[in-house]
Protein backbone atom coordinates (compact mmCIF):
# COMPACT_ATOMS: atom_id res chain seq x y z
CA UNK A 1 0.00 0.00 0.00
CA UNK A 2 1.56 3.02 -0.97
CA UNK A 3 1.73 5.85 1.66
CA UNK A 4 1.19 9.21 -0.34
CA UNK A 5 -2.28 10.45 0.57
CA UNK A 6 -1.64 13.56 2.87
CA UNK A 7 -3.14 16.62 2.58
CA UNK A 8 -0.18 18.97 1.81
CA UNK A 9 1.83 19.14 -1.43
CA UNK A 10 4.91 19.41 -0.01
CA UNK A 11 6.43 19.58 3.29
CA UNK A 12 10.09 19.98 4.01
CA UNK A 13 12.36 20.50 6.85
CA UNK A 14 15.70 21.95 7.31
CA UNK A 15 16.29 20.88 3.53
CA UNK A 16 20.15 21.94 2.47
CA UNK A 17 22.26 21.70 -0.49
CA UNK A 18 25.67 23.18 -0.84
CA UNK A 19 27.93 23.31 -3.61
CA UNK A 20 31.13 23.12 -2.38
CA UNK A 21 31.62 26.77 -0.31
CA UNK A 22 28.06 27.90 -1.43
CA UNK A 23 25.42 26.76 0.70
CA UNK A 24 22.47 27.09 -2.14
CA UNK A 25 19.77 26.08 0.02
CA UNK A 26 20.54 27.02 3.83
CA UNK A 27 17.87 24.98 5.84
CA UNK A 28 14.03 25.19 4.00
CA UNK A 29 11.39 24.69 5.87
CA UNK A 30 8.47 25.18 3.66
CA UNK A 31 4.88 24.06 3.25
CA UNK A 32 2.18 23.97 0.38
CA UNK A 33 -1.21 22.85 0.63
CA UNK A 34 -2.69 20.94 -2.24
CA UNK A 35 -4.65 23.09 -4.69
CA UNK A 36 -2.63 26.00 -4.38
CA UNK A 37 -0.33 28.27 -6.21
CA UNK A 38 2.56 29.00 -4.12
CA UNK A 39 5.83 31.38 -5.26
CA UNK A 40 8.90 31.25 -4.50
CA UNK A 41 10.46 34.77 -4.60
CA UNK A 42 13.89 36.04 -4.53
CA UNK A 43 17.01 37.61 -6.15
CA UNK A 44 19.12 35.86 -8.37
CA UNK A 45 20.96 33.15 -6.67
CA UNK A 46 18.58 33.37 -3.21
CA UNK A 47 18.47 28.92 -3.76
CA UNK A 48 14.83 28.92 -5.95
CA UNK A 49 16.03 26.80 -8.63
CA UNK A 50 18.10 24.50 -6.24
CA UNK A 51 15.05 24.27 -3.50
CA UNK A 52 12.63 23.08 -7.07
CA UNK A 53 15.58 20.67 -8.06
CA UNK A 54 15.81 19.28 -4.58
CA UNK A 55 11.71 18.86 -4.59
CA UNK A 56 11.62 17.35 -7.91
CA UNK A 57 14.34 14.43 -6.83
CA UNK A 58 16.88 15.67 -9.60
CA UNK A 59 19.18 16.70 -6.86
CA UNK A 60 20.23 14.93 -3.70
CA UNK A 61 20.01 16.83 0.05
CA UNK A 62 22.99 17.02 2.30
CA UNK A 63 20.52 17.38 4.72
CA UNK A 64 16.85 17.50 6.29
CA UNK A 65 14.03 16.10 4.87
CA UNK A 66 11.19 16.38 2.75
CA UNK A 67 7.66 14.80 1.71
CA UNK A 68 6.07 15.34 -1.64
CA UNK A 69 2.40 14.75 -2.19
CA UNK A 70 2.52 12.42 0.87
CA UNK A 71 5.55 10.48 -0.02
CA UNK A 72 9.04 10.61 1.32
CA UNK A 73 11.29 12.59 -0.92
CA UNK A 74 14.69 9.93 -0.60
CA UNK A 75 12.87 7.09 0.09
CA UNK A 76 9.75 7.14 -2.73
CA UNK A 77 11.67 8.56 -4.99
CA UNK A 78 8.89 6.52 -7.85
CA UNK A 79 5.71 7.18 -7.09
CA UNK A 80 6.65 11.22 -7.00
CA UNK A 81 8.16 11.35 -10.41
CA UNK A 82 5.16 10.09 -11.90
CA UNK A 83 2.85 12.32 -10.64
CA UNK A 84 4.67 15.31 -11.01
CA UNK A 85 5.62 17.73 -13.68
CA UNK A 86 9.06 20.07 -13.52
CA UNK A 87 9.55 22.68 -16.09
CA UNK A 88 12.92 23.93 -15.18
CA UNK A 89 14.50 26.80 -15.96
CA UNK A 90 16.52 26.31 -18.98
CA UNK A 91 14.06 23.81 -20.05
CA UNK A 92 14.46 22.30 -23.73
CA UNK A 93 12.42 21.72 -26.54
CA UNK A 94 13.45 19.89 -29.69
CA UNK A 95 13.85 23.03 -32.32
CA UNK A 96 13.47 20.32 -35.29
CA UNK A 97 10.25 18.49 -34.12
CA UNK A 98 6.79 20.03 -34.35
CA UNK A 99 4.65 21.20 -31.26
CA UNK A 100 2.80 18.00 -32.30
CA UNK A 101 5.89 15.68 -32.25
CA UNK A 102 7.72 17.59 -29.32
CA UNK A 103 4.43 16.63 -26.84
CA UNK A 104 4.73 13.04 -28.10
CA UNK A 105 7.92 12.87 -27.15
CA UNK A 106 7.11 13.99 -23.70
CA UNK A 107 4.50 11.74 -23.38
CA UNK A 108 6.41 8.47 -24.69
CA UNK A 109 9.21 9.49 -21.95
CA UNK A 110 6.26 9.38 -19.57
CA UNK A 111 4.53 5.86 -20.78
CA UNK A 112 1.67 8.14 -21.45
CA UNK A 113 -1.07 5.52 -23.45
CA UNK A 114 -3.43 7.46 -25.60
CA UNK A 115 -2.01 10.74 -25.43
CA UNK A 116 -3.57 12.07 -28.02
CA UNK A 117 -6.81 13.09 -26.89
CA UNK A 118 -4.68 14.88 -23.78
CA UNK A 119 -2.68 16.72 -26.25
CA UNK A 120 -5.57 17.79 -28.20
CA UNK A 121 -7.14 19.43 -24.49
CA UNK A 122 -3.49 21.23 -23.87
CA UNK A 123 -3.44 22.58 -27.24
CA UNK A 124 -6.81 23.88 -26.98
CA UNK A 125 -6.14 25.10 -23.33
CA UNK A 126 -2.74 26.59 -24.20
CA UNK A 127 -4.27 28.25 -27.36
CA UNK A 128 -1.57 26.40 -29.91
CA UNK A 129 -3.82 24.41 -31.83
CA UNK A 130 -3.70 26.48 -34.96
CA UNK A 131 0.30 26.41 -34.67
CA UNK A 132 0.60 22.62 -34.35
CA UNK A 133 2.65 21.61 -37.40
CA UNK A 134 5.14 24.21 -36.80
CA UNK A 135 8.55 24.09 -35.44
CA UNK A 136 9.50 24.81 -31.81
CA UNK A 137 12.50 26.27 -33.42
CA UNK A 138 9.93 28.54 -35.22
CA UNK A 139 7.77 29.55 -32.28
CA UNK A 140 8.21 33.30 -29.79
CA UNK A 141 9.65 32.92 -26.50
CA UNK A 142 6.01 33.34 -25.22
CA UNK A 143 4.95 30.58 -27.24
CA UNK A 144 7.34 28.19 -26.51
CA UNK A 145 7.18 28.47 -22.59
CA UNK A 146 3.19 27.66 -23.31
CA UNK A 147 4.49 24.45 -25.30
CA UNK A 148 6.93 23.55 -22.39
CA UNK A 149 4.23 23.67 -20.44
CA UNK A 150 1.94 21.93 -22.41
CA UNK A 151 4.69 19.30 -22.36
CA UNK A 152 4.76 19.52 -18.25
CA UNK A 153 1.39 18.39 -18.27
CA UNK A 154 1.13 15.73 -20.57
CA UNK A 155 0.77 12.65 -17.82
CA UNK A 156 -1.95 15.04 -15.81
CA UNK A 157 0.88 15.33 -12.50
CA UNK A 158 -0.58 16.48 -9.55
CA UNK A 159 1.52 18.52 -8.32
CA UNK A 160 3.89 21.01 -11.15
CA UNK A 161 7.53 22.81 -10.39
CA UNK A 162 7.59 25.60 -12.45
CA UNK A 163 11.48 27.28 -12.54
CA UNK A 164 10.54 30.65 -13.80
CA UNK A 165 7.54 29.97 -16.47
CA UNK A 166 7.36 33.41 -17.17
CA UNK A 167 10.55 34.99 -17.54
CA UNK A 168 11.17 35.52 -21.66
CA UNK A 169 7.53 36.15 -21.95
CA UNK A 170 6.22 39.48 -23.17
CA UNK A 171 4.33 41.19 -21.04
CA UNK A 172 1.06 41.13 -23.30
CA UNK A 173 1.68 37.49 -23.44
CA UNK A 174 2.38 36.70 -19.92
CA UNK A 175 -1.05 37.97 -19.26
CA UNK A 176 -2.36 34.88 -21.09
CA UNK A 177 0.11 32.79 -19.81
CA UNK A 178 -1.17 33.59 -16.06
CA UNK A 179 -4.41 33.03 -17.21
CA UNK A 180 -3.60 29.54 -18.58
CA UNK A 181 -1.96 28.71 -15.14
CA UNK A 182 -4.91 29.86 -13.32
CA UNK A 183 -6.93 27.30 -14.91
CA UNK A 184 -4.43 24.79 -14.48
CA UNK A 185 -4.81 25.69 -10.95
CA UNK A 186 -8.33 25.46 -11.17
CA UNK A 187 -8.20 21.92 -12.44
CA UNK A 188 -7.13 21.23 -8.93
CA UNK A 189 -3.25 20.79 -9.83
CA UNK A 190 -0.82 22.00 -7.03
CA UNK A 191 1.28 24.92 -8.37
CA UNK A 192 4.87 25.52 -6.81
CA UNK A 193 6.82 28.20 -9.27
CA UNK A 194 9.32 31.12 -8.88
CA UNK A 195 9.58 34.82 -10.13
CA UNK A 196 12.08 37.00 -9.43
CA UNK A 197 8.85 39.48 -10.18
CA UNK A 198 7.56 40.64 -7.33
CA UNK A 199 4.28 42.36 -9.23
CA UNK A 200 3.60 38.62 -10.33
CA UNK A 201 4.03 36.74 -7.59
CA UNK A 202 0.53 39.10 -6.23
CA UNK A 203 -1.18 36.52 -8.39
CA UNK A 204 -0.01 33.26 -6.35
CA UNK A 205 -2.22 32.19 -3.34
CA UNK A 206 0.75 32.45 -0.86
CA UNK A 207 4.60 33.59 -1.52
CA UNK A 208 7.72 32.51 0.27
CA UNK A 209 10.18 35.08 0.39
CA UNK A 210 13.88 33.75 -0.12
CA UNK A 211 17.00 35.05 0.35
CA UNK A 212 20.81 33.40 1.09
CA UNK A 213 18.77 30.01 0.88
CA UNK A 214 16.03 30.44 3.36
CA UNK A 215 12.67 31.32 3.22
CA UNK A 216 12.44 34.34 5.37
CA UNK A 217 8.37 34.69 5.39
CA UNK A 218 6.04 33.08 4.25
CA UNK A 219 2.21 34.63 3.58
CA UNK A 220 -0.45 35.74 1.14
CA UNK A 221 0.49 38.63 -0.84
CA UNK A 222 -1.69 41.14 1.24
CA UNK A 223 0.06 39.57 4.56
CA UNK A 224 3.46 40.25 3.30
CA UNK A 225 2.90 43.47 2.32
CA UNK A 226 0.87 44.32 5.28
CA UNK A 227 4.50 42.96 7.45
CA UNK A 228 6.39 45.84 5.62
CA UNK A 229 8.18 47.73 8.30
CA UNK A 230 7.75 51.60 8.35
CA UNK A 231 5.94 53.96 5.81
CA UNK A 232 6.04 54.16 2.12
CA UNK A 233 5.94 57.78 0.37
CA UNK A 234 5.65 59.17 -3.26
CA UNK A 235 7.49 62.42 -3.80
CA UNK A 236 6.75 64.58 -6.27
CA UNK A 237 9.52 67.64 -6.94
CA UNK A 238 10.50 69.59 -10.33
CA UNK A 239 13.63 67.91 -10.45
CA UNK A 240 13.42 64.44 -8.79
CA UNK A 241 16.96 63.12 -10.23
CA UNK A 242 18.91 66.10 -8.50
CA UNK A 243 16.39 65.16 -5.15
CA UNK A 244 17.40 61.80 -5.99
CA UNK A 245 21.11 62.40 -5.42
CA UNK A 246 20.46 64.85 -2.61
CA UNK A 247 18.68 61.96 -0.35
CA UNK A 248 21.03 59.33 -1.55
CA UNK A 249 23.95 60.99 0.66
CA UNK A 250 21.97 60.67 3.69
CA UNK A 251 19.71 57.49 3.01
CA UNK A 252 20.53 54.04 1.40
CA UNK A 253 19.20 52.67 -2.30
CA UNK A 254 16.40 50.46 0.07
CA UNK A 255 15.05 54.26 1.03
CA UNK A 256 15.41 56.20 -1.84
CA UNK A 257 14.04 54.77 -5.57
CA UNK A 258 13.86 56.96 -8.34
CA UNK A 259 10.96 57.11 -10.87
CA UNK A 260 11.30 59.25 -13.93
CA UNK A 261 8.57 61.82 -12.72
CA UNK A 262 9.24 61.27 -8.67
CA UNK A 263 10.89 59.51 -5.70
CA UNK A 264 9.24 56.46 -3.78
CA UNK A 265 10.58 56.62 -0.28
CA UNK A 266 10.45 54.07 2.08
CA UNK A 267 11.47 54.76 5.98
CA UNK A 268 11.21 52.62 8.45
CA UNK A 269 10.52 55.83 10.95
CA UNK A 270 7.83 56.85 9.00
CA UNK A 271 6.60 60.43 9.04
CA UNK A 272 9.63 61.85 10.88
CA UNK A 273 12.54 60.63 8.12
CA UNK A 274 9.89 62.21 5.51
CA UNK A 275 9.73 65.20 7.47
CA UNK A 276 13.44 65.59 7.51
CA UNK A 277 13.89 64.40 3.58
CA UNK A 278 11.62 67.25 2.61
CA UNK A 279 13.48 69.57 5.02
CA UNK A 280 16.75 68.59 3.07
CA UNK A 281 15.22 69.16 -0.59
CA UNK A 282 13.83 72.52 0.54
CA UNK A 283 17.32 73.89 1.54
CA UNK A 284 19.20 72.02 -1.53
CA UNK A 285 17.16 73.93 -3.18
CA UNK A 286 14.73 71.29 -4.65
CA UNK A 287 11.15 72.27 -3.84
CA UNK A 288 8.60 72.61 -3.82
CA UNK A 289 8.25 69.22 -2.46
CA UNK A 290 4.55 67.32 -2.06
CA UNK A 291 4.71 63.99 -0.58
CA UNK A 292 1.72 61.64 0.37
CA UNK A 293 1.59 57.97 1.87
CA UNK A 294 1.86 55.22 -0.75
CA UNK A 295 0.27 51.53 -0.17
CA UNK A 296 3.19 50.02 0.19
CA UNK A 297 3.78 47.53 -2.51
CA UNK A 298 5.10 44.00 -2.29
CA UNK A 299 8.90 45.29 -4.02
CA UNK A 300 9.09 47.65 -1.25
CA UNK A 301 7.84 44.90 1.25
CA UNK A 302 10.47 42.50 -0.07
CA UNK A 303 13.37 45.17 0.16
CA UNK A 304 12.07 46.61 3.70
CA UNK A 305 11.55 42.75 5.73
CA UNK A 306 14.92 41.90 3.54
CA UNK A 307 16.97 44.54 5.37
CA UNK A 308 14.93 43.43 8.86
CA UNK A 309 15.46 39.60 8.23
CA UNK A 310 18.81 39.17 6.93
CA UNK A 311 22.41 40.13 7.38
CA UNK A 312 23.02 41.65 3.88
N1 LIG B 1 25.50 23.16 -9.96
C1 LIG B 1 25.99 24.17 -9.24
N2 LIG B 1 27.31 24.25 -8.98
C2 LIG B 1 27.82 25.27 -8.24
N3 LIG B 1 27.08 26.27 -7.71
C3 LIG B 1 25.77 26.25 -7.95
C4 LIG B 1 25.16 25.21 -8.73
N4 LIG B 1 23.82 25.47 -8.79
C5 LIG B 1 23.62 26.60 -8.09
N5 LIG B 1 24.77 27.07 -7.58
C6 LIG B 1 24.94 28.28 -6.74
O1 LIG B 1 23.98 28.21 -5.71
C7 LIG B 1 23.38 29.48 -5.47
C8 LIG B 1 21.88 29.39 -5.67
O2 LIG B 1 21.63 29.16 -7.05
P1 LIG B 1 20.17 28.95 -7.64
O3 LIG B 1 20.32 28.68 -9.09
O4 LIG B 1 19.43 27.96 -6.83
O5 LIG B 1 19.52 30.39 -7.41
P2 LIG B 1 18.22 31.04 -8.05
O6 LIG B 1 17.49 31.68 -6.94
O7 LIG B 1 17.51 30.04 -8.86
O8 LIG B 1 18.82 32.18 -8.98
P3 LIG B 1 18.34 32.74 -10.42
O9 LIG B 1 17.28 33.76 -10.11
O10 LIG B 1 19.56 33.38 -10.97
O11 LIG B 1 17.85 31.59 -11.23
C9 LIG B 1 24.08 30.44 -6.40
O12 LIG B 1 25.11 31.06 -5.70
C10 LIG B 1 24.61 29.56 -7.49
O13 LIG B 1 25.75 30.09 -8.09
MG1 LIG C 1 16.98 29.97 -10.82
Amino acid sequence: METGNSADAIETHGLARSFGETRAVAGLDVLVRRGEMFGLVGPDGAGKSTAIRLLCGILKPDAGEARVLGFDLLREAGPIKSRIGYLSQNFTLYGDLTIDENIEFFADLHGVRGFRARRDELLDFTRLTPFRRRLAQALSGGMKKKLALACTLIHRPELILLDEPSTGVDPVSRGEFWNILSGILAQGVTILMTTPYLDEAERCGRIGLMHGGRLFMTGTPAEIRAAMPGRVYEVACPAPASAYRVLRRRWSSANVVLYADRLRLSFREGASALAEAKGLLETEGCGPVRASEAAPSLEDAFVGLLGEGSST
